[in-house]
């Protein structure tokens, strides 16, 4: 009878054994800044070794039918941030589009690219949820720049550390605020803002679970499993899924 460290250890060896046979390239964006851009990815040595097209062994394999929630689970860093945010806006009062923006609000930097962020994430989500939800999304990322006082918004203190005193956002960033403004939505995008937690509450522990019924009801899961339906954003789901296949 095997132990649980020898089972441990064998899969561990498997797993070694597999990446020995594989050669795995990282994309450009992964490297460019340590990496000049224009000059060309110097390649690990692939003498009889398959390049990578499928799983990588190296991360928890995903249901052959991804939910929004096995993303969460498999794919995304901590969660609090968005859970927390989630259900304040719950315990608010809000609607469950407001609920439902705030729980994938910033699954960019949970899963996929920084920059932008707000815009990202806005795009992944765009095919599976109501219009007013992805437009919050993506209007988010412009408006927590800007104070709205008849919210009690203001700046983050958090920017001014991060960023400091002389930083002022970008004109298209600014644009896009301006734009929001005259929108009949601006409220949904401002009040993600003011849900948007950067104070975690170590106590509170929100379990996804508990937003299920919301999701179920403001996420149009696809049948086939996110990535594998033919939506506009399905390869961007794949590509969280599979970040290092070779093409
Ligand atoms: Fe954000
Ligand atoms: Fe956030």
């Amino acid at each position: 009878m095997t132990t649980t460290l020898e089972r441990a250890e064998a899969a561990e060896h498997a797993m070694s054994q597999e990446l020995d046979q594989l050669v795995i390239m990282k994309s450009v964006i992964y490297v460019s800044g340590e990496h000049d851009p224009r000059l060309p990815l110097p390649r690990p040595p692939d003498q009889g070794k398959r390049y990578l097209m499928g799983h990588d062994p190296r991360l928890p394999r995903m249901p052959e039918k991804p939910t929004l929630f096995d993303f969460f689970k498999y794919r995304f860093g901590p969660a609090n941030h968005l859970l927390q945010s989630a259900r304040l806006a719950q315990k608010s009062g809000a609607g469950e589009k407001l609920v439902m923006a705030c729980l994938v609000h910033d699954i960019g930097i949970a899963g996929f690219i920084r920059g932008d962020h707000g815009y990202w994430a806005a795009q992944l989500v765009e095919p599976y949820v109501d219009e007013e939800v992805s437009w919050a999304i993506r209007y988010h990322q412009a408006l927590r720049f800007y104070a709205d006082e008849s919210v009690g918004y203001r700046y983050p203190e958090l920017y001014t550390k991060l960023f400091g005193d002389d930083y002022t956002p970008e004109p298209y960033i600014e644009r896009d605020y301006q734009d929001a403004l005259n929108h009949k939505w601006y409220m949904t995008a401002r009040l993600l803002t003011v849900n948007d937690l950067y104070a975690f509450d170590p106590n509170v522990k929100v379990e996804l679970e508990e937003l299920t019924d919301i999701v179920g009801r403001n996420f149009k899961q696809p049948k086939e499993g996110l990535g594998f339906d033919a939506s506009p954003t399905a390869h961007m789901w794949r590509t969280i899924n599979f970040p290092t296949r070779y093409l």
